[in-house]
């Protein structure tokens, strides 16, 4: 692996006090209603798996790949999907947890494929945010944090497929 500069900006411990929050807020919003808490793979994993673990009520878990980066630090614009879900969403309230936002392309291209199997209801939720990188709009209802438009890595972010097991969040400097 090349040698990258790591700045860690977002601390574990910080990551796991906004996690309890969101997961409070969670438990109101899904209180006695079915629910599917569906992972996007693989950025998700991590935070996903500590999100339901926040989540005091029942949830059905579910699994959705799809790629767009394609090992860089671009977006390619065009999101692939590699895994489906296994759960009929039809008359559910589905959870989608995301583990950033960068362009909006991919939240977008997942909140279109998910409307079209009829759930009850979409909540969006994902870790991390970059509102300047934005080209296309979509609807988050949580957002973990707001970052600015640099790369990072960690907290199962990667970069070519490294750093993700980091348990907080980095900023990458310069590629040596
Ligand atoms: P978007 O479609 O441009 O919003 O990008 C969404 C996907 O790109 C995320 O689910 C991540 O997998 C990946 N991604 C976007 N920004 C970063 C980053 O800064 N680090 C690592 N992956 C990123």
């Amino acid at each position: 692996m090349e040698n990258m500069n790591l700045s860690k900006l977002i601390t574990e411990k910080e990551i796991q006090k906004r996690i309890k929050e969101i997961g409070a807020s969670l438990t109101d919003r899904f209180r006695d209603k079915e629910v599917v808490a569906v992972c996007v793979l693989k950025g998700s994993f991590m935070f996903y798996s500590d999100l339901i673990r926040a989540i005091d009520t029942e949830v059905i878990c579910d699994f959705f790949g799809v790629s767009s980066y394609q090992n860089s630090m671009h977006s390619s614009g065009e999101v692939k999907l590699t895994l489906d879900l296994s759960t009929s969403l039809e008359g559910k309230h589905v959870l989608l947890v995301e583990d950033i936002v960068d362009t909006g392309l991919t939240m977008n291209y997942l909140q279109h494929m998910l409307q079209t199997r009829k759930p009850a209801s979409i909540t969006s939720i994902s870790l991390l945010h970059k509102p300047a990188a934005k080209k296309v709009d979509c609807q988050l209802d949580e957002v973990g944090f707001e970052i600015k438009d640099n790369f990072v890595v960690g907290y199962g972010l990667d970069y070519q497929g490294y750093y993700r097991n980091l348990p907080y969040i980095a900023e990458v400097g310069n590629i040596n």
